[in-house]
C-alpha cells in the first residue's frame, strides 16, 4: 500500500493510474477503523481496479472542540487494517495540507449555542446549498456539521477523482447530503450506499462505541432492538403485527419509542423521526411519503449514538 500525506503526490500517483485506464474506488474515513469501514473497502475493491482510502479527522465538522480533541486517532492500527483490506493507496494529510489558508475555516468556533442558532446562513459559513437537508435531525443538534462534511468530501473528491465512493447507511443523513451535493454540483462520482454493519447484539458499528462504558455498551443494544420493533409494528400485516401501519399513528409510534428508550436508565432519546428517505422531511401520516426511513439518536452517558432502518 502506498501512503501519501501530500495532495501533490496523491494526485500524481492516481493520475498515472487513471491514464492507464484503471478505475478508482474511494472510502473516505476519519480513522479508528472498524468492520464497518472494512465492508466499504471490500465492496470498493470488488468493484474497482484500485482501492483508495483517506484518513483525516476533519476539524471543521466538529462543533465541539472537546469532541474533536478526544476523537480516537489510531493511525498505526488503521494502516494494518487497510493493508489487510487490500487498500492500494492511503491519503493521510495533515490539517495544514487540507486547509493551508490559516485560520482553519471554522463552523465549530467558540460561539455559544444561542448565538449559533441566531447566526445567519451566509455563503461564508454555509458554502453549500443543502436545502432543508441539514436543518433536520443531526443538523439541528450539530450546527455547521454537514457544511464541514461537504467541504472536506468535495476537496477529497477533487484530489482523488474516484469513479465510485462508498458511504455507510449508518450515517443516513450524511449519505443523503453527499448524494445531493454531488448531484447539484455535477461531481462525476457515483455514490454507493452500503448497509450498516452491526455488532452481534445489533449495535451499529461506530468509532464512538469504544467510548461507552460496559453498562452503556450493554444497554446501547436496545437502540437497534427498538428500531426492529418499529419495523415490525409498521410492516405490512403479519402474525405479530396484524394491522401493520394502520395500527399506529406516526405520533404514537414516536411516543412509544421515547418511552421504550427513556425507561432505560443508561439511555436518553434525542430524537426519533420517520422521514422521507430522499428529502429527509418528517412524515406525520403514513400516506405522506415513500420510501421511509426511521432515524434515531440516543445519548448513552455522554456519547451520542445514531442509527436508522428502512420502513
Ligand atoms: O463519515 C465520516 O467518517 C466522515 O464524516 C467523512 C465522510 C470521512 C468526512 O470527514
Amino acid at each position: 500500500m502506498e501512503i501519501f500525506s501530500t495532495i501533490k503526490e496523491t494526485k500524481e500517483c492516481l493520475m498515472s493510474l487513471k491514464k492507464e485506464g484503471k478505475t478508482i474506488g474511494f472510502v473516505p474515513t476519519m480513522g479508528a477503523l472498524h468492520r464497518g469501514h472494512a465492508s466499504l473497502l471490500e465492496r470498493g475493491e470488488k468493484e474497482n481496479d484500485i482501492s483508495v482510502s483517506s484518513i483525516f479527522v476533519n476539524p471543521i465538522q466538529f462543533n465541539d472542540k472537546k469532541d474533536l480533541e478526544k476523537y480516537p486517532r489510531t493511525i498505526s492500527e488503521d494502516i494494518i487494517k487497510l493493508k489487510s483490506a487490500h487498500c492500494d493507496v492511503l491519503f493521510a494529510p495533515s490539517v495544514e495540507e487540507m486547509y493551508p489558508a490559516a485560520p482553519i475555516p471554522s463552523f465549530c468556533d467558540s460561539l455559544k449555542e444561542p448565538e449559533k442558532r441566531r447566526q445567519k446562513k451566509t455563503e461564508k459559513n454555509n458554502p453549500f446549498d443543502l436545502g432543508n437537508l441539514d436543518n433536520v435531525m443531526e443538523g439541528k443538534q450539530r450546527s455547521g456539521h454537514f457544511q464541514g462534511v461537504c467541504v472536506v468530501v468535495k476537496k477529497l473528491f477533487d484530489i482523488i477523482q474516484p469513479d465510485k465512493a462508498y458511504f455507510g447507511e449508518k450515517d443516513f443523513q450524511q449519505l443523503a447530503i453527499i448524494k445531493h451535493m454531488v448531484q447539484t454540483l455535477s461531481v462525476p462520482v457515483e455514490i454507493v450506499p452500503c448497509p450498516t454493519v452491526r455488532e452481534p447484539d445489533g449495535l451499529a458499528m461506530s468509532s464512538r462505541n469504544t467510548f461507552l462504558n460496559p453498562d452503556e455498551r450493554k444497554n446501547a443494544a436496545l437502540i437497534y432492538k427498538a428500531l426492529m420493533e418499529v419495523k415490525n409494528l409498521t410492516s405490512p400485516p403479519n402474525p405479530s403485527s396484524p394491522k401493520g401501519k394502520e395500527s399506529m399513528k406516526v405520533a404514537d409510534l414516536k411516543k412509544w419509542v421515547e418511552q421504550k428508550i427513556n425507561e432505560n436508565p443508561f439511555l436518553k432519546l434525542e430524537y426519533f423521526e420517520v422521514v422521507n428517505s430522499e428529502t429527509l422531511a418528517s412524515v406525520k401520516d403514513w400516506n405522506e411519503a415513500i420510501p421511509l426511513r426511521a432515524c434515531i439518536a440516543v445519548k448513552a452517558g455522554a456519547i451520542r449514538l445514531i442509527d436508522n432502518i428502512a420502513l
